[in-house]
């Protein structure tokens, strides 16, 4: 709940205060306009002085009359009136493609700042928004993008940029992570856990982009952007869907002393960047292993500072409000200490490199296999395996499961992917193959 903002009805901002144009009044916007509301005060930097979201009187709440909220603001349905407008930052917070990069750019060629939480845009084009920025003197900042309030980009930016990263993981999708950790605490079905998720508004009801890693894999591309200073296009991340994780993956994990979690990995090695998203074993005592329901992690790696861990809410009006208002905030203040501004001083030509992307990660492996029991199941897998020079390091079979649909485990010492690839094909077609064998790497 909002507390009672404190009595600021002047409105006293000084005329060197920025003047924030706001583009989406939705669940972040809002959020966004109560707390600059909130924030109106004599010392601020910054001042809200345009909203616009098409047929804007619905979206209006009570407290945009109280005497706190600035009563001068113009509202409008049309985004271009404040591309016209002489605001100096624009806030996006439309969401989706068009026409957030019509305005993003827009506003970038008429020499004004932009905020941004829009991570398909900045997955899509941020490199070239970048660029955009940086001829025209202006600045872009998308620290809501990735991990909603955990201020993991503004990490990056500033107190990491230091160091040299190499590697990047996370949980980056509180949909599939509270899906995970509903199975592994309460052992139901994926479809109950989807179901519930969906009641309780933390899964869309179309779920794919967040089940099948298409939205974390946005996200680790602008982790990428952002921490290893490369360009990386979502498509050519490969993603894993978490659809096939049933309750008796979280019984075998934790006989491996593991729980499962749909993890995001990057790793820059020279030319290429080692790339992943999808669920995998990681030890149930680790970092990842110990956040549940909803929340993101993200870890990154460096060459002189070692591991550093960001936690938090990866979501939700408020958290993510507060990641836009902090943008907002360090534009700011560089404006107000002369730093790119009008359009008049291009900034740094950014250096990104261009990778070639593989997902070809060497780990342990666990295997699932779903079959028909009979004699001989074991030995015709060891075959295989055998003939691929890939070498088992454990067989776990539980007790009590129907003969006709059971489910076991064979762990795989580390070997890498394209080399586990063509033995999991001929395995998963054998006759007494109920499933396509669930494969997911163990992550130590
Ligand atoms: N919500 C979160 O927890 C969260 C977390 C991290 C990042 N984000 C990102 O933040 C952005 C905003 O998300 P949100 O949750 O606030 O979305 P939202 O609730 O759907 O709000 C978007 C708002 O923009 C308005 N809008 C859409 N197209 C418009 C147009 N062409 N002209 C004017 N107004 C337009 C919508 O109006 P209508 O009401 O007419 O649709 C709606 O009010 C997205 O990029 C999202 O990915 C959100």
């Amino acid at each position: 709940m909002h507390k009672t903002p404190p009595d600021q009805t002047s409105h006293a901002n000084p005329a060197s205060a920025r003047r924030v144009g706001l583009v989406g009044f939705g669940t972040v916007g809002r959020a966004v306009a109560r707390i600059l509301g909130e924030r109106n005060g004599a010392d601020s930097l910054l001042r809200l002085t345009h909203i616009c979201n098409r047929n804007f009187e619905r979206k209006k709440q009570p407290w945009v009359t109280e005497p706190w909220f600035p009563g001068d603001i113009v509202w409008t349905e049309d985004f271009h009136a404040i591309l016209n407008s002489d605001v100096d930052i624009i806030v996006e917070l439309i969401g989706g493609l068009t026409p957030a990069e019509e305005l993003v750019r827009g506003a970038l060629n008429a020499g004004k700042s932009v905020v941004t939480a829009n991570k398909q845009l900045i997955a899509r084009h941020g490199p070239d928004l970048l660029q955009l920025a940086s001829a025209n003197g202006c600045q872009l900042e998308f620290g809501a993008s990735v991990a909603g309030g955990v201020p993991v980009l503004p990490a990056l930016r500033t107190g990491l940029s230091g160091d040299r990263l190499h590697g990047l993981a996370g949980i980056l999708n509180g949909t599939c992570n509270y899906i995970l950790s509903r199975i592994e605490t309460d052992r139901i079905p994926f479809s109950e856990a989807l179901e519930e998720a969906q009641a309780r508004g933390y899964a869309e009801a179309d779920a794919s982009e967040d089940l099948d890693g298409g939205d974390a894999r946005a996200k680790l591309s602008i982790l990428a952007l952002a921490g290893l200073h490369v360009r990386v296009s979502p498509g050519d991340i490969r993603a894993r869907t978490i659809r096939p994780i049933d309750a008796v993956d979280f019984d075998y994990a934790a006989e491996l002393g593991c729980t499962i979690r749909q993890i995001s990995r990057a790793d820059l090695k020279e030319a290429t960047l080692f790339a992943d998203v999808g669920p995998s074993l990681v030890p149930a005592s680790s970092p990842f292993g110990r956040v549940q329901r909803n929340l993101n992690l993200v870890l990154t790696s460096g060459e002189y500072g070692g591991d550093m861990a960001f936690l938090g809410a990866g979501a939700g009006g408020d958290p993510t409000a507060v990641a836009v208002v902090s943008d907002l905030m360090f534009v700011a203040e560089r404006l107000a200490a002369g730093g790119p501004s009008t359009g008049s001083r291009p900034n740094r030509p950014l250096q990104l490199a261009s990778p070639r992307v593989s997902c070809d990660f060497e780990t342990p492996w666990y295997l699932r296999f779903l079959v028909k029991d009979q004699p001989g199941i074991i030995a015709s897998l060891a075959a295989i395996l055998s003939a691929h020079q890939l070498n088992i390091d454990a067989v776990l079979q539980n007790p009590g499961f129907d003969k006709n649909a059971l489910p076991f485990v064979i762990t795989l010492e580390p070997c890498r992917d394209a080399q586990l690839h063509p033995a999991l094909q001929e395995m998963s077609a054998l006759p007494f193959a109920l499933k396509p064998c669930l494969c997911l790497p163990i992550l130590r």
